[in-house]
């Protein structure tokens, strides 16, 4: 059945996903930046609709999500929330905003919801951040978490290449996910990690794990510039295309210019 099909209509929250976990249904999560894409991702069924700090490589051209600003993630997720009826939203906490201190987090975090109206905020990593997560969900703001290739440590790490392939990296992980979920976080977000790892997490934790190149979980999660094939230059190996909208866009705006170049465009029905 087509996801835009989805029988129950009701507002999702993260209630709802901790019992379609129990249920065994899987969350289809996805990122949107702009108000008219996050009314398709939205009607199209998506449970989840992640305002990533990814707006800074997919939006923005930089190399990284580091450069990312506070400011610019409320000005994408006020944008994205005046687009969604039906899904949850989350926005990303930029790099920055919350690593310096318990407190100045739950500043930006009460700012963020504020105003943006999301419904819920996610922060990467794992016990470091963790007195940071505590006071945030203390506030009333669900948290989810992000573990494994978090790319706001992209500086640390060195490499995009799979994360805790090692066991002493597994059990960090795996230990950082039972922490965020015993704080309360309402779900966690593993990023490159081995589909193995990604099941024992999923079965040791009571929380949705959304997985992106993590393999099967409770949930899964693309950038929605990648999945729909915009950028023909990024093609990981956990990456399904589902369009190639370089082709079709790149096509229709070359006909665009054909048709004014040509003076087809505009014709007597398309002029008042
Ligand atoms: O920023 C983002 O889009 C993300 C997803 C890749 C999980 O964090």
């Amino acid at each position: 059945m087509p996801g835009y099909l989805v029988e129950d209509t009701r507002k999702v929250t993260t209630k709802r996903l901790a019992e379609m976990k129990s249920a065994g249904k899987k969350i289809a999560m996805l990122t949107a930046y702009d108000y008219t894409t996050a009314r398709i991702v939205d009607a199209a069924g998506v449970d989840v609709v992640l305002i990533g700090d990814s707006a800074s490589n997919v939006m923005a051209g930089n190399a990284t999500t580091l450069p990312a600003t506070i400011e610019q993630m409320i000005y994408h997720a006020r944008s994205v929330v005046r687009g969604v009826e039906r899904a949850l939203v989350v926005c990303d906490m930029p790099f920055g905003s919350y690593q310096v201190s318990a407190e100045e987090a739950v500043r930006n975090a009460i700012r963020i919801m504020k105003e943006t109206s999301c419904d819920a905020l996610k922060l990467e990593g794992g016990i470091e951040i963790l007195p940071a997560v505590e006071r945030i969900l203390d506030a009333g703001i669900p948290v989810c978490g992000h573990l494994g290739l978090t790319p706001q440590s992209i500086n640390k790490f060195g490499t995009y290449a799979v994360r805790a392939r090692e066991d002493a990296e597994a059990e960090k992980l795996f230990h950082d996910a039972k922490l965020l979920a015993a704080a309360g976080c309402f779900a966690v977000v593993v990023e490159k990690i081995p589909a193995a790892l990604t099941q024992r997490v999923v079965k040791a934790l009571p929380i949705p794990v959304i997985g992106i190149g993590g393999g099967p979980a409770d949930g899964q999660v693309l950038v929605i510039d990648d999945m729909l094939g915009k950028n023909r230059g990024f093609s990981p190996k956990f990456l399904r295309r589902y369009a190639d909208l370089y082709g079709i866009m790149t096509d229709a705006i070359g006909q665009y210019v054909t048709d004014v170049k040509s003076g087809d465009f505009p014709n007597a029905e398309e002029s008042y």
